[in-house]
């Protein structure tokens, strides 16, 4: 995994057919996508449940680029290596999931994972200036996590902002994962998240039978940011 400030599209699975998972990541990828977004979650964090280390890893061998796991659970802890055995790549835990998140990124690492950190809408940026050293992501919500399709918080955006300018030259990613479309993608962007994370935007029209509609739509994401950052020159 190269690291770079480039457009990255993650689709996330979670808008996805479920009986076809599989044809999905590979459709998906197949159409252009940079990274693979898999939303875990556990019914008590979050208000939603979808799937746990075995579904992570029955995916892994059709997902060819970036597998990239958010953890919607709590606790944490005790789950990390079962991810980690199921081949993701990066590991996002929830900033708001446990007292330990040093230790908690601490173990990621040990696990052989990127790290990253999810900030729920109420939570400050200031919550990870003191483990800065120890990530390779922060993902922004830009919705309360739990649901696709809900609508961007734009309030977020100065968290983008405040987050971009703490990371400095720093190779750490910042993501942005809740509502994102092609109206709202170019404000993200251009506030300093380089992964955008988008389910309902993608896989809307779509099917793993009819692929093409999720080349479309990630296109459209695409020109959206690249023209809003024409307009902005
Ligand atoms: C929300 C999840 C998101 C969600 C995004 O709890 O973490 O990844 O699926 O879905 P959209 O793009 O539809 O808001
Ligand atoms: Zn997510």
């Amino acid at each position: 995994m190269r690291f770079d400030r480039s457009l990255k599209i993650a689709p996330s699975i979670l808008s996805a057919n479920f009986a076809e998972l599989g044809a999905e990541c590979r459709a998906i990828e197949d159409q252009g996508c940079d990274w693979v977004h898999l939303d875990v979650m556990d019914g008590h964090f979050v208000p939603n449940i979808t799937f746990g280390p075995p579904v992570v890893k029955a995916l892994r061998p059709h997902v060819r680029t970036v597998m990239d796991v958010h953890l919607m659970i709590a606790p944490v802890d005790p789950y990390i290596s079962a991810f980690a055995d199921a081949g993701a790549d990066v590991i996002t835990v929830h900033a708001e999931a446990g007292p330990h998140l040093d230790r908690t990124l601490q173990a990621v690492r040990a696990a052989g994972c990127r790290t990253g950190v999810a900030l729920n809408p109420a939570t400050p940026a200031s919550a990870i200036v003191h483990v800065l050293d120890r990530i390779d992501l922060v993902c922004v919500m830009t919705v309360n996590p739990g649901f696709g399709g809900q609508s961007f918080i734009s309030a977020m955006l100065p968290k983008i902002a405040e987050l971009r300018s703490m990371i400095g030259d720093r190779p750490i990613h910042i993501e942005v994962d809740g509502g994102i479309t092609p109206e709202t993608a170019p404000d993200a962007f251009a506030a300093g998240a380089d992964v955008l994370v988008a389910g309902s935007a993608v896989f809307k029209g779509g099917t793993a039978a009819q692929p093409t509609v999720y080349g479309e739509n990630i296109a459209a994401l695409r020109t959206s940011v690249e023209a809003g950052r024409r307009a902005a020159e």
